[in-house]
């Protein structure tokens, strides 16, 4: 089997690109990544001499390009995690997200018309359902829940997801689609709440939470999140959307202290900042029809992931500390300067 991973230099696709070919050694992966500020080539260097993987630097908004790699490998199934992917970069500048994360899709589903595929898998978010109020934890999204967005980077999800239904029931293309909770884990840019916390704390900077600190995210360990990839890639419905989360409900507060506590950090770096533009409130997954469908369930436990997350970034500042100079400086500064 070829397999295509667009965005495989960044945070879930690489993990994915390491999880495919562990499980999977006898698949073929192609990794195609325009290498953003979010892509790292240096995270897919444990599997570059790997004979199983190809890296090909390449934008996905580049017909021309993308043409020319489904011409050469003739894929089976396409993944597409490539996307502009930070919430905050949106408020600032839209237009890029409409170009990637639309523009882009609706590219490689065209070449996976052209060329013909077994299956494109698309992989989405749960903030296309847009928030769910703090004082009604009764309420979870499932795959009815109506599109809501919030935010240009969550409209962009949507629309991308929209058009990929559209290209199902239009064109037949066999297409899948996942929506995802917040991943956490190895190789999460520390432009994100977790890493960005783990950082600053080790270097006893302050920590900017956004408004109250109640917002509530649904964390899943990024491998889990893999899995269940991995999973509807085989045994998915075509045509279908399937939610994917752990019922891993934190406060950022909550999430914020306990790294302050892993790392035996005082408190006093905690700094409430001005508040996230159209901040989502709370997210939150019902996972069943992934579990009585496929059989999928999370594995790792929040408190299990957390601990070997921050553990990685301590093991691992060989890989953040060239991000987080230079460029990153200039990013943290535009954005936090005056909040
Ligand atoms: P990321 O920002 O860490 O990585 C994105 C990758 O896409 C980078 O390697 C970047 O270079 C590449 N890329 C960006 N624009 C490109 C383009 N035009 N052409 C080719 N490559 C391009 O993102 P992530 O957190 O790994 O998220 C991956 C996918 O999962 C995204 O589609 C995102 O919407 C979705 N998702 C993320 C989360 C989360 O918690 N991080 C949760 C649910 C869904
Ligand atoms: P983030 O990691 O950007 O993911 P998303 O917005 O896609 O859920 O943010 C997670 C939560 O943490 C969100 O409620 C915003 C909040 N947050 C802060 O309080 N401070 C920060 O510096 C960042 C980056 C996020």
């Amino acid at each position: 089997m070829n397999i295509i991973v667009t965005g495989g230099a960044g945070f879930i696709g690489s993990n994915f690109v390491f999880h495919m070919l562990k499980a999977h050694p006898d698949y073929r992966i192609i990794c195609l990544d325009k290498l953003t500020y979010a892509g790292n080539l240096s995270t897919l260097e444990p599997v570059m001499d790997n004979p199983n993987f190809r890296f090909v630097k390449a934008d996905i908004c580049d017909k021309e390009a993308v043409d020319k790699l489904f011409e050469e490998e003739k894929p089976d199934v396409v993944v597409n995690f490539a996307a502009e992917s930070h919430v905050d970069r949106s408020i600032e500048n839209p237009q890029v997200f409409l170009e990637t994360n639309i523009i882009g899709t609706s590219v490689l589903m065209d070449a996976c018309r052209k060329h013909g595929i077994k299956r494109y898998h698309q992989v989405s978010t749960d903030e296309v359902y847009g928030d769910l109020p703090l004082d009604r934890p009764d309420l979870f999204f499932t795959e009815q829940t109506p599109i809501h967005t919030s935010s240009p980077y969550s409209s962009s999800k949507a629309g991308a997801d929209l058009l990929v239904l559209a290209y199902h029931r239009t064109f037949g293309l066999p297409v899948t689609i996942s929506r995802c909770s917040n991943n956490y884990g190895p190789y999460h840019f520390p432009e994100k709440l977790i890493p960005l916390m783990i950082i600053r704390a080790l270097h006893d900077e302050s920590l900017p939470v956004y408004g109250d600190g109640l917002n509530v995210r649904d964390w899943l360990y990024v491998e889990d999140h893999c899995k269940a990839i991995d999973l509807i890639i085989h045994k998915g419905k075509v045509g279908e959307v399937y939610n994917v989360g752990g019922h891993n409900e934190m406060a950022n507060i909550d999430i914020v202290k306990l790294i302050l506590k892993e790392l035996g950090k005082s408190e006093d770096l905690i700094t409430y900042v001005t508040d996230r533009a159209g901040h989502d409130r709370r997210y939150a997954i019902d996972p069943t029809k992934i579990h009585n469908d496929l059989g999928w369930l999370p594995e790792t436990k929040f408190a299990d992931g957390i601990v070997k997350t921050i553990k990685w970034y301590l093991d691992n500042e060989a890989w953040w500390q060239p991000i987080i100079s230079g460029e990153y400086q200039n990013y943290y500064e535009k954005m936090y300067g005056d909040k």
